[in-house]
């Protein structure tokens, strides 16, 4: 009867012994997976960045740059390296975001790409006109353009490994935006930037970066353009697919497409500006062009308390098919870059309705890891 007992307690405390053993192997497992990160997960296959802002760059987030230091081996600065934010009123220089930026990526041994050289967008309209209010001509601009690129991408030469060198030359039509840059300098304002580029910092990797190239219509306007490009000898390096995705769109298969079709070009791929919206979208057309503003109405903006589970499970899919896509076309692609950290920083919170509580990132409002991210991990 006592052994039987004894035996029997033996067994019991025995299978729980096993089971609790089980239990924390399987939990440890798991924190280790999680301490591993993304960076080393996916160190065989591309570097996976972040695009970052002042605020993380200057360390105000000490939980942000944990999950930097564990989880990105690439950044982006967000804003502090366009026009608007690094020059003043009077055409001088004011480095101090920029700076803050680049001191970031190199205390933390980053790979880090500039954004941008030449783009229509947060870039004053004085730089496109005189004292007296019209429009600059060529040469003037070519001055300015000239002065503007070998100054800033001298400062971080050898430090930024790539550049996003120009921004959406494309537009929504199809054709090429009728920027001012456009107007005044015609298509060769992006061979400009290129070879000004080239020429101060030969071994940075120039990209031509764009939104919705990703998808027909436009993926072919942006191969008819890169070819151009080619065929003059303009040094472009790489494809930034800027990645402003939805949950429902665009399908796997269009975006396979396009990562096929810019590699038999000879471009290396950079997914430069991934996120994954999951608000409604209210526009016909899923476009990125920041100038692009919509009226705010709570039917909106359905997650303000959080995702429902449903709405969880199709991002946290959605991020598992992207990023399988991305490890079947490993050997094209050189970086997958997110644009932000965590939702509480998405510019997609304001845009292209402000207010609104978006969920677009890997890290939640918390900034925890949400599904989507140890579905990402675990591929
Ligand atoms: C966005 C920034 O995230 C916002 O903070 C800013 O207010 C507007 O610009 N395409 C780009 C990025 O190339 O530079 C844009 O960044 C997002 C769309």
């Amino acid at each position: 009867m006592d052994m039987r007992l004894s035996r029997r307690g033996f067994v019991v405390s025995a299978g729980l012994t096993a089971a609790l053993a089980a239990q924390a192997k399987f939990m440890a497992s798991a924190a280790a997976a999680e301490r591993v990160g993304l960076k080393d997960a996916y160190r065989d296959r591309f570097l996976i960045g972040a695009a970052i802002n002042t605020d993380i760059a200057s360390g105000k987030h000490p939980d942000v740059t944990d999950i930097i230091k564990r989880d990105f081996g690439s950044v982006t600065p967000e804003n502090s390296m366009k026009w608007g934010s690094l020059r003043t009123a009077d055409g001088g220089w004011q480095w101090e975001e920029a700076d803050l930026f680049m001191n970031f990526a190199r205390q933390h041994n980053l790979h880090a790409v500039g954004h941008t050289l030449a783009w229509h967008g947060q870039t004053p309209e004085s730089v496109f006109k005189d004292a007296k209010g019209a429009y600059i001509g060529a040469a003037d601009l070519a001055k300015k353009m000239e002065a503007h690129i070998t100054t800033l991408v001298g400062r971080y030469r050898g430090q930024l490994h790539a550049w996003d060198a120009v921004n959406e030359a494309i537009g929504d039509d199809n054709q090429m935006r009728k920027s001012h840059y456009f107007n005044i300098l015609g298509e060769g304002f992006i061979d400009k930037a290129f070879h000004l580029a080239h020429e101060v910092d030969p071994k940075a990797h120039l990209l031509y970066n764009d939104y919705n190239i990703e998808r027909g219509g436009k993926r072919e306007a942006c191969v008819a353009l890169l070819k151009r490009l080619k065929s003059r000898g303009v040094p472009v390096h790489g494809i930034g697919i800027q990645a402003h995705v939805a949950v429902d769109g665009p399908s796997i298969s269009e975006i396979e497409q396009s990562i096929v079709a810019y590699a038999e070009l000879g471009l290396r791929v950079h997914f430069t500006e991934l996120d994954v919206d999951v608000l409604p979208q209210v526009w016909n057309l899923p476009v990125a062009e920041i100038s692009t503003r919509f009226e705010y109405k709570p039917e909106r903006d359905p997650f303000k308390n959080g995702l429902t589970t449903a709405a969880n499970d199709k991002l946290s899919s959605r991020y598992e098919e992207l990023f399988k896509l991305f490890i079947k076309h490993k050997d094209k692609i050189d970086r997958v870059t997110l644009w932000g950290v965590s939702d509480d920083a998405s510019w997609l919170n304001d845009f292209p309705i402000r207010g609104r509580t978006a969920h677009p990132l890997l890290f939640d409002r918390q900034r925890q890891p949400k599904d989507a991210y140890r579905r990402v991990l675990a591929l």
